[in-house]
């Protein structure tokens, strides 16, 4: 990826999103996600967050329409382009995915691994961030026996760990106590203001009501911009 190829991070024009055998996700969505917003994606459960989230890490692909990310049709990324642009993307899925049978920070460090980086660096930045998310006592704990809010934070965690260019987080926030949302948003924050586009869904209106962020909304799998970014 590129890093100036584009001011756009995200461009999609009449994505629409249908499932196996009818069900439609998604209907003639456009938007356009600069580089550097940060953007909160709301809607009631079925709005197609999550569709919408997915075709743009290509874990899903459009039925219709174009999705572009930092210029490129997601469509035609193939080899050596698509592992690049999947390292540059961050992302903490709504049901985690997280190796169940390996620690915490083993579930960190591999995301890091991918990268190449040096074994004390990535120990460094797993230390730093269960610091942040307040996991410090939980780094060589089994992923599969932490609470809900706990595997929320280190999947959090390991969508952050190579700092992306772009972040998508899904419900970030859907299990957690407000000190450890607190915690949660202050890091989403920090990548943001240190140059990351950040795209958060969620339905919890509590990380986005006070805020002066741009916030989309899905209605029946349509778009809805709701309020204006200030940025
Ligand atoms: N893999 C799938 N197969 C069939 N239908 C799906 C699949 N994933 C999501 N859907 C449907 O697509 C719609 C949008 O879902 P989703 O994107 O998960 O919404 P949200 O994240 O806003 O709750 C829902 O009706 C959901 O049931
Ligand atoms: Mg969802």
């Amino acid at each position: 990826m590129t890093e100036y190829k584009t001011e756009t991070m995200i461009e999609m024009i009449k994505v629409s999103k249908t499932y196996h055998p009818n069900v439609r996700a998604l209907t003639d969505v456009s938007v356009s996600i600069g580089k550097g917003e940060m953007v909160f994606l709301t809607g009631v459960s079925g709005a197609g967050k999550t569709t919408l989230l997915k075709l743009l890490c290509k874990m899903e692909s459009a039925t219709k329409g174009l999705v572009e990310v930092d210029g490129y049709d997601i469509r035609k990324l193939r080899g050596k382009n698509l592992a690049k642009m999947r390292q540059a993307i961050g992302v903490a899925y709504q049901d985690f995915k997280l190796l169940t049978d390996h620690t915490v920070a083993e579930n960190i460090a591999i995301a890091m691994e991918v990268s190449y980086r040096k074994q004390h660096i990535i120990r460094k930045r797993v230390r730093t961030l269960l610091e942040e998310l307040d996991l410090t006592d939980k780094h060589n704990t089994v992923a599969g026996e932490l609470s809900r809010g706990e595997q929320q934070r280190v999947t959090l965690a390991r969508a952050v760990a190579n700092s992306p260019v772009l972040l998508l987080v899904d419900e970030p926030t859907g299990n957690l106590d407000s000190n450890s949302t607190v915690r949660v948003m202050n890091l989403l924050t920090n990548l943001n203001q240190s140059g990351a586009t950040v795209v958060i869904a969620t339905h919890d209106h509590t990380i986005y009501r006070d805020g002066n962020k741009r916030l989309l909304e899905l209605r029946n799998g349509q778009m809805h911009q709701v309020r204006n970014g200030v940025s």
